[in-house]
């Protein structure tokens, strides 16, 4: 099954990120973000159970499109994709990453800061990276002069993303979404408030719509 991301992030430009270490709460938490209307998950490989995770969610939660994040060998790439892993994200530019995820026809989306790594990618093929660590690495400034460089790629900033910031950055049209773990905090998760998952996640809908000029 062939999907586009692009018209997905477009529709719901918010990624979450789920970090956990116990698949039952991976799968609770990537639930309390569809209730809110999310429909992509990122779960990151920084836990020891976090492959676990990862396939929990993808079998268990199927109106979540699951993808792996923090991915960065192309073992924890091959393993993360036979876990049911619809996406790569990683937050620096590896070749051998990206080659894994265009030989399993997924999306893969390497994380960049500077002009060099960012012609990297584009030699490389790739039209949408992950702009990391956002709002360290320069914010709305830096992505509006990476952007008028390189006028076809879309971005993914992430790394001090939040509810106060995500309309300044879903205004510029080259970006494609925003992704963080803002929306999934541990004390949320820590106390089983999942309901605080999903209105933070309904929250992100919100100013995603005013920001794209739907509200
Ligand atoms: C990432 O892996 O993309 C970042 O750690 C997310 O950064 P945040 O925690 O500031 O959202």
């Amino acid at each position: 099954m062939t999907t586009d991301f692009t018209k997905i992030l477009e529709a719901a430009p918010v990624v979450p990120l789920v970090k956990a270490d116990d698949p039952t709460i991976a799968v609770k938490t990537s639930r309390a973000l569809a209730a809110g209307g999310l429909t992509v998950v990122e779960v990151v490989f920084r836990t020891d159970r976090a492959l676990e995770c990862l396939k929990a969610v993808a079998d268990e939660v199927p109106e979540m499109i699951a993808g792996a994040g923090t991915v960065l060998s192309t073992s924890q790439a091959e393993a993360a994709f036979d876990a049911g892993a619809r996406f790569i994200v990683s937050p620096g530019l590896d070749d051998g990453v990206v080659a894994v995820a265009k030989q399993r026809g997924a999306p893969v989306y390497p994380g960049i800061v500077t002009p060099s790594e960012l012609q990297h990618a584009y030699n490389l093929g790739l039209n949408v990276v992950k702009f990391f660590p956002a709002t360290i690495a320069g914010g709305i400034p830096a992505l509006k002069a990476l952007s008028s460089v390189f006028r076809t790629m879309r971005f993914m900033p992430t790394g001090g993303v939040s509810a106060d910031n995500l309309e300044d950055f879903l205004k510029l049209p080259a970006v494609l979404a925003c992704g963080g773990s803002w929306l999934t905090p541990a004390d949320a998760i820590a106390s089983d408030n999942y309901d605080k998952i999903t209105a933070l996640a309904a929250e992100a809908l919100k100013i995603a719509a005013r920001a794209r000029g739907n509200q």
